[in-house]
């Protein structure tokens, strides 16, 4: 019996990113016929565009145990050395927001990386030594929103590293039918297509906008999600035709109106929509910079004519 599930287990089922799948195929393939732990993996790209779901899947086809944590949540170096004695031979280790561990704890990780070692410093002052301990053979999968975060040697030490592009409607579409049959929520070919459309390239945000989506067919509907209920309830989320939600449109309308269009400085930005500048960075711009709304230029950010076109504005070339 299958277990269903939002998250795809196997390679097989999860949809789209081509390019990084076929890549992954032939490397675990070829790992596992050498019964060997696959090359530490770097997965990078925008949130919500399936990096904890493959690295689950890396483990689950490598037939290994995972252990999840994140940057942020190793503070100590004994905190990493803990996860990597526990371990098992060719176990996948996956540390979500990796550009975030301190650099203390990053530097236990380079001989653990490069020969499955553990440098243990015993002792303090004149009498301190550095003792290494054996690990067990392991992949490390980091996941990052961006690879240039990393420091170089943490970075160079990947032996694979694979970038998340946004997905196609076409490929969104299909998440959302794979998810509603999940769900059990009952939706059409052009309900679906509605929702795939605007959910930013991001397969989190379209399985978000399915689940609210279907408690608006459910109360105001009959619970079939259609094309019409598709289209209310997405205004109700404050959902716009091309997807952008309210602080989407923040961003573009505070370059439009408070900055002249721009250029403007992120800092400058994230100050006058009291937002984080790495969230704007992270979360809001590359779809922006994807369907060319926002551009990055050395003096800031513009927001470009086909912005002001999205909100009926008139564009002044300079
Ligand atoms: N759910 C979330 N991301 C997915 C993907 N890439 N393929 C299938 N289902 C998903």
């Amino acid at each position: 019996e299958i277990e269903l599930s939002l998250r795809p287990k196997i390679l097989a089922e999860y949809i789209g990113q081509k390019k990084v799948k076929n890549n992954l195929e032939i490397f675990i393939e070829a790992a596992k016929k050498r019964s060997e732990a696959l090359d530490h993996v770097l997965l990078y790209g925008p949130p919500g565009l399936g990096k904890t779901t493959l690295a689950n899947i890396i483990a689950n086809e490598m037939e290994v145990d995972i252990k999840t944590t994140s940057g942020p949540a190793i503070e100590r170096p004994g905190d990493l050395a803990a996860l990597l004695t526990n371990l098992r031979p060719n176990d996948v280790l996956f540390i979500d927001e990796i550009h975030r561990l301190n650099r203390i704890v990053e530097e236990i990780l380079y001989p653990a990386m490069e020969d499955y070692a553990l440098d243990i410093i015993i002792g303090d002052g004149p009498n301190a030594r550095s003792v290494r301990l054996d690990l067990p053979d392991f992949t490390l999968v980091g996941a990052t929103t961006r690879a240039g975060l990393l420091t170089s040697p943490l970075r160079d030490r990947f032996g694979i590293m694979s970038r998340l592009e946004f997905y196609t409607k076409e490929e969104l579409q299909r998440i959302i039918f794979r998810a509603a049959k999940v769900l059990n929520v009952e939706i059409d070919e052009i309900g679906a297509l509605e929702l795939a459309r605007r959910a930013r390239g991001t397969p989190r945000i379209a399985n978000r906008l399915l689940k609210r989506v279907r408690d608006y067919a459910q109360v105001k509907g009959d619970g079939v999600i259609n094309q019409e209920i598709a289209e209310a309830g997405l205004k109700m989320l404050e959902v716009d035709e091309l997807g952008l939600d309210r602080i989407d449109r923040k961003i573009l309308l505070t370059i439009i109106n408070k900055f002249s269009g721009g250029p403007v400085g992120v800092n400058t930005l994230a100050a006058a929509i009291s937002e984080e500048e790495d969230t704007i960075e992270d979360v809001y711009e590359p779809y922006l910079l994807q369907i060319g709304y926002l551009n990055r230029t050395p003096r800031g950010r513009i927001a470009t004519e086909l912005a002001y076109e999205h909100f009926d504005l008139n564009y002044k070339e300079e």
